[in-house]
């Protein structure tokens, strides 16, 4: 049967782009960047995109291109027992979805609700109250919350439906979202520098600060983050490319995803760090203080800066709707690597396939909806990213540089792509990425065993720990039939 493919390259270019950009740079990058004291996160997040974001993207475009096929026979026909690479990245990528899509229904309810602003009072309230409901700690998890639950279920009505028919849907919903989103998040940029203030918050943004290159934690946040933010490790990229032809050119789309990704992220930082000088010239108080909490950017503190620009409900649907957007193109992205390899081994239908993974990950999601959601995704989010997706980059580079070889790959990829890539390529690929990414592995385990992380009661990080161990255990059982060599 002839694979299907996508219309156009740049349809291709914008299903990749648009994976990559998501809840990770809105959220996720600016309180980092917030965090490790502005400035000083950018360089190192720079370098960690070209020592082993760029290098990882060409690997996983090449694979799936070259070898025709979805990550789990990719992976297992360089060797057949390392199929379960592909099914380790499978699972972290449906742990991550169906937290995701949680997170990408409170952007639904933070969007419904903008037109009354009804956070202006008290933005840290309606949050944790109003909206998630959240009890006094993991282990009071009381029950379901209605609203978050329908707006999970939404969010998964609206998943399926973009990919219930592979690239055709998908092609559609990203022709569609790809100009919305980005004439959303033009404005929304002019309205953050043009506050009052702004300058202050920009300055703290961009002003390096060259003493936090010298702590390990600021580089591990940058090497984290490039993972997450550039989707690979998840078998996402390896699905769409390889509904590209052969002939596709490699280099140059690694490179416009890479540096897309990180433009957008950098550009959302403009939106935070220039809100955030506004609020803080409002309320004159420092920079430094407008946004102590973490993960609560989003939710708590930027929520508090929209209420206080004119035309506050406008601007809140408009930063919301950008939320929705970018969220949504990556929670489907998440799907549609799975459902590749499903329909690689099966003759199941497309929709019942996209059906089935869509239920299975809705009715995982229902404990983060419950009223110990936040601490449960906050849980998982950490060992699964910490540990698992890690791990997939390490076995990836080995499977490929140490067992395919890593230069029989590089040479296919100049083969298709204008820009050459030199031997370097070969030795990031061999040694400098799994070692970097070993060091992060083992450094975060020494400080796992030395204090509980954020003093979760042990059956919490146990819980943590079986996200961690599950898949691995599940992924390297699963036999594995002979693939056709597809080189
Ligand atoms: N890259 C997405 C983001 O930054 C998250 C994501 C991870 C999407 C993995 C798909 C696969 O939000």
């Amino acid at each position: 049967m002839q694979r299907e493919r996508w219309p156009t390259r740049l349809t291709f270019l914008f299903a990749a782009v648009t994976s990559a950009i998501g809840l990770g740079n809105v959220w996720r990058f600016p309180y980092l960047t917030y965090k490790y004291g502005g400035g000083a996160f950018l360089l190192p997040y720079l370098i960690a995109l070209v020592v082993a974001g760029i290098p990882l993207l060409i690997l996983e475009f090449a694979l799936g291109q070259k070898l025709q096929k979805g990550a789990v026979d990719a992976f297992a026909s360089i060797k057949r027992r390392f199929s379960g690479i592909g099914w380790l990245a499978l699972f972290v990528g449906f742990i991550v979805i169906s937290y995701y899509a949680v997170v990408m229904g409170w952007a639904l309810i933070y969007f419904f609700a903008s037109v009354g602003v009804p956070w202006k009072s008290d933005t840290k309230s309606y949050f944790f109250s109003n909206v998630l409901h959240l009890s006094d700690s993991i282990s009071s998890i009381g029950t379901i919350v209605p609203a978050v639950f329908i707006a999970l279920l939404i969010s998964w009505i609206a998943i399926y439906f973009s990919v219930w028919k592979g690239t055709k849907s998908v092609s559609k919903v990203v022709n569609w979202t790809v100009p919305i989103a980005g004439i959303l998040f033009i404005a929304m940029i002019i309205r953050s520098v043009t506050l009052n203030g702004s300058l202050t918050g920009l300055s703290f943004y961009l002003k390096p600060d060259f003493s936090a290159l010298l702590d390990s934690e600021v580089w591990i946040a940058a090497f984290s983050q490039i993972f997450f933010s550039l989707s690979v490790g998840f078998g996402v990229l390896i699905a769409y490319a390889s509904f590209n032809k052969p002939t596709n050119d490699i280099a140059k789309n690694a490179v416009i995803v890479g540096v897309s990704d990180t433009l957008f992220s950098i550009l959302a930082g403009f939106i935070i760090f220039g809100t955030l000088g506004f609020m803080a010239t409002a309320q004159n108080v420092p920079i430094e203080q407008v946004a102590a909490s973490g993960p609560g950017l989003a939710f708590v503190v930027f929520p508090k800066a929209l209420s206080l620009m004119p035309f506050a409900a406008f601007f809140s649907m408009l930063f919301f709707l950008i939320l929705v957007v970018i969220a949504y193109d990556s929670a489907f992205s998440l799907v549609e690597a799975i459902d590749t390899v499903v329909m690689d081994k099966t003759k199941i239908r497309r929709e019942i396939i996209a059906l089935v993974v869509c239920v299975i990950a809705f009715l995982s999601g229902i404990i983060f909806t419950t009223n110990a959601g936040l601490y449960f995704l906050d849980v998982i989010d950490h060992f699964v990213n910490s540990y698992t997706l890690l791990a997939v980059g390490i076995l990836q580079c080995i499977a490929v540089g140490w067992v395919f070889g890593a230069d029989k790959l590089r040479v296919y990829v100049n083969k298709v792509s204008d820009i050459k890539i030199g031997k370097w390529w070969n030795f990031m690929i061999k040694y400098a990425i799994p070692v970097i990414l070993t060091f992060i592995v083992v450094t975060q385990l020494t400080k796992e065993f030395a204090a509980p992380y954020e003093n979760y009661p042990q059956w919490a990080i146990w819980l943590g720990w079986v996200s961690v161990v599950a898949p691995f255990v599940i992924a390297f059982l699963i036999p594995q039939k002979s693939v056709q060599k597809g080189q």
